[in-house]
Order: C-alpha cells, then sequence, then structure tokens
C-alpha cells in the first residue's frame, strides 16, 4: 500500500518544529495514534493516524503529524445516472396560432449502474412556438380560382399563389403554405429563430440571416 505524507502536513509539522525551537520549552512526540477507520464506505479513501507534540508544560501544540494510507473498502460504489445535453429542438407542431415543440435527453451521461440512482426530472421538454396569430380566409374566396399554378392550403379550403410557399409569411389560414418547408434554427443574438427555406430562396435567406432581420 502505497504511503501518503501529504505536503499540508509536512509544512504543518515544520511550522510546528520551528515553533517548538523557537521557544524555550522542550517537549516530546506522544506515542501514535490508532489508525482511524476509512475515510468513505465505497471505493477508495484513507485511513490515517496522528501524534501531538506535547510541550514540558503538559499542554498540546495545535500542530500534529498526521500519517495516511490509502484504505480499499472492498464495496463498489454506485454509479449515479446523469444527463446527456438536451437534443434539438422538433420543427414547430404549426406555422401559426401556436404549436408545440420538444427536445429529449437521455440518462446515459453516465448510465447509471452498480445500484446508482436514475436520472431526476424529464426526459422530455416542450414550448411553445409560432404563436402569431393565423391569418383569415379572405371573405367570399373562391376555391374554384385554384388551379395548377396555386398552392392549396391543407384545408382544401382556401389556396395561395405558388411562388408564396415556404416564402416566410402564412398566407394560408391554417399555415400550410409554411408546413415542412426546410427549416433552419438560428440564433439571432438574442433567440433561437426558426425561418423556413426553400432552395431557390437560399440567397435570400442567408442574407437575412446575415443582416438579422428576419425575426419569425
Ligand atoms: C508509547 O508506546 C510505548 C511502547 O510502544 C509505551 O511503552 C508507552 O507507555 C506509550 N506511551 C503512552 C503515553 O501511551
Ligand atoms: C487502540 O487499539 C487498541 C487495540 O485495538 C485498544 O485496546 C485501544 O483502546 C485503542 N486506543 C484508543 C485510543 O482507541
Ligand atoms: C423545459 O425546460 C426548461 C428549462 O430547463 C424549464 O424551465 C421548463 O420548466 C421545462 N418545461 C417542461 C414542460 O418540462
Ligand atoms: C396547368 O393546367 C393547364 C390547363 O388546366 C394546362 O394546360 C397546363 O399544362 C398545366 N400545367 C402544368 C405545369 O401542369
Amino acid at each position: 500500500i502505497p504511503v501518503m505524507l501529504n505536503t499540508l502536513n509536512v509544512i504543518q509539522t515544520i511550522i510546528m518544529v520551528l515553533q517548538v525551537f523557537a521557544g524555550d520549552d522542550g517537549g516530546e512526540w506522544t506515542n501514535w495514534s490508532n489508525w482511524s477507520s476509512c475515510s468513505v464506505t465505497c471505493g477508495y479513501g484513507s485511513v490515517i493516524r496522528e501524534r501531538l507534540w506535547r510541550f514540558d508544560s503538559g499542554e498540546f501544540s495545535k500542530y500534529k503529524y498526521t500519517h495516511s494510507i490509502e484504505c480499499w473498502t472492498e464495496v463498489t460504489c454506485p454509479v449515479h445516472g446523469g444527463w446527456s445535453m438536451w437534443g434539438p429542438w422538433t420543427y414547430c407542431s404549426e406555422m401559426c396560432g401556436g404549436g408545440t415543440k420538444e427536445r429529449s435527453r437521455e440518462c446515459n451521461n453516465p448510465k447509471p449502474s452498480k445500484g446508482g440512482d436514475s436520472c431526476a426530472g424529464e426526459a422530455k421538454n416542450q414550448t411553445e412556438c409560432m404563436d402569431d396569430p393565423c391569418p383569415t380566409i379572405p371573405p367570399n374566396f373562391d376555391v374554384g380560382q385554384c388551379d395548377n399554378s396555386t398552392f392549396m392550403c391543407d384545408s382544401q379550403l382556401m389556396c395561395v399563389p405558388e411562388k408564396e410557399k415556404c416564402d416566410f409569411e402564412v398566407q394560408c389560414h391554417d399555415g400550410s403554405d409554411e408546413k415542412n418547408c426546410y427549416q433552419v434554427d438560428y440564433y439571432n443574438g438574442s433567440s433561437l429563430v426558426t425561418v423556413n427555406l426553400v432552395i431557390a430562396t437560399l440567397s435570400a435567406v442567408l442574407l437575412a440571416v446575415l443582416t438579422n432581420n428576419e425575426d419569425r
């Protein structure tokens, strides 16, 4: 078993010896105490024994000489579970009128083992998103005018010009013209922002991101 004399104790001892010899009062070391019990109840810890300096006057120096040895309890310590980082947010379930998105994490950092506790708290986290109000269907809207140059909203009650699909602006009353577009999350300096994009407008989006004025 390795014997560890910790530095602090060595320093304390030197200070004490200097103190003893600086004064008139002599003295001697007491016998070593018995070994303490192991400092931990699982894994490796230390046992110590110590001796005191007794001045001739009968008083003890406040410094003591400590001898420390590693001890092994023969009991493996439990490994308590820890959470991984949160995963990315899912896309918002709605594009207007309030939807939800969620993210999850796993209890694998580390995985609990050897009788350790599982992670405390939720593995899933949900939040609201896209809470701008949805547009309304224009009065007297005629679905008959929808053709192959328009995008039919999921509700089949309204259509919008095809080129306005995935243009970052919700026109369908159910938000479907901005759904299933390629979405990108980015951080605009103060909050996480989700934008939709189609490849054709990628450069416009990059410009918007770079100039920071897309805030939806
Ligand atoms: C210290 O130990 C020695 C022998 O190991 C013993 O004779 C002596 O009585 C002890 N002193 C005290 C104060 O216990
Ligand atoms: C030290 O250990 C011995 C033997 O185990 C015991 O008789 C004695 O009382 C112990 N001394 C102290 C101070 O605990
Ligand atoms: C989601 O996580 C945040 C921050 O960690 C917390 O404040 C919020 O209560 C959590 N919400 C749910 C529904 O777990
Ligand atoms: C759109 O419909 C018109 C007539 O309804 C047809 O002539 C045209 O070929 C169609 N265009 C496409 C791209 O399908």
